[in-house]
């Protein structure tokens, strides 16, 4: 018997054995576990919702359990922000609430009513860029562009925190922000630079 054989048996093997299981499990028990799933997965449910991106009024009917990012990306089709983990580690979807920098993935939309959420498409004034999207190009603050919007929207953050003293302050503060293609020090000459330049932006 080749190897190829083996392992078509072997499979169908395991796939006959889970289904005999699953067959035995006495209906009692499945029920149970599809009202416990019903529990802990709770049904649909919509809520209306005033929200004013990129100085545009919105008004929304969502699903409570809908994140701002896939509100943004999947509703709204503002594809700019970017999903790279969805569970708080990369940094890739932030954006400002009330001009504070956050994560969208992290925050369920329904919480947000009258809130002000400025997106990376909301910061050029028309064919004008912001000064720090303009310093990314100058100083060469990306690559393949994945992380960048997040990049942006955290250093504007950063620079009106008051967070760029130095170099290691400038990382510190930009250290939820993870680039793949390590683009780390045009970012940070990137912040620099708007931060020498303006103090408030
Ligand atoms: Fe939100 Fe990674 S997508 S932190
Ligand atoms: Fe490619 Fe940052 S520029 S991940």
């Amino acid at each position: 018997m080749d190897g190829r054989n083996l392992y078509s048996r072997r499979f169908f093997l395991k796939t006959a054995g889970f289904f005999s299981a699953l067959a035995a499990i006495p209906s009692s028990v499945k029920s149970l576990y599809y009202d416990a799933r019903r529990l802990i997965i709770p049904a649909k449910q919509k809520s209306k919702l005033n929200l004013i991106i990129n100085k545009t009024s919105h008004k929304l009917e969502v699903d409570t359990r809908t994140t701002l990012l896939d509100l943004l990306r999947e509703d709204l089709h503002l594809t700019g922000t970017k999903k790279g983990c969805d569970h708080g580690q990369c940094g890739a979807c932030t954006v400002h609430i009330n001009g504070e920098r956050q994560l969208s993935c992290l925050t369920l939309a329904v919480t947000l009513p009258g809130k002000e959420v400025t997106t990376i498409e909301g910061l050029a004034n028309g064919e004008e860029l912001h000064p720090m999207q303009a310093a990314f190009i100058e100083c060469d603050g990306f690559q393949c562009g994945y992380c960048t919007p997040g990049q942006i929207m955290s250093a504007i953050g950063c620079v009106n925190e008051g967070h760029t003293g130095s170099v290691a302050e400038i990382k510190e503060f930009m250290s939820g922000n993870l680039c793949r293609c390590g683009a780390y020090n045009g970012i940070v000459e990137s912040i620099q630079k708007v931060a020498h330049e303006t103090v408030h932006i």
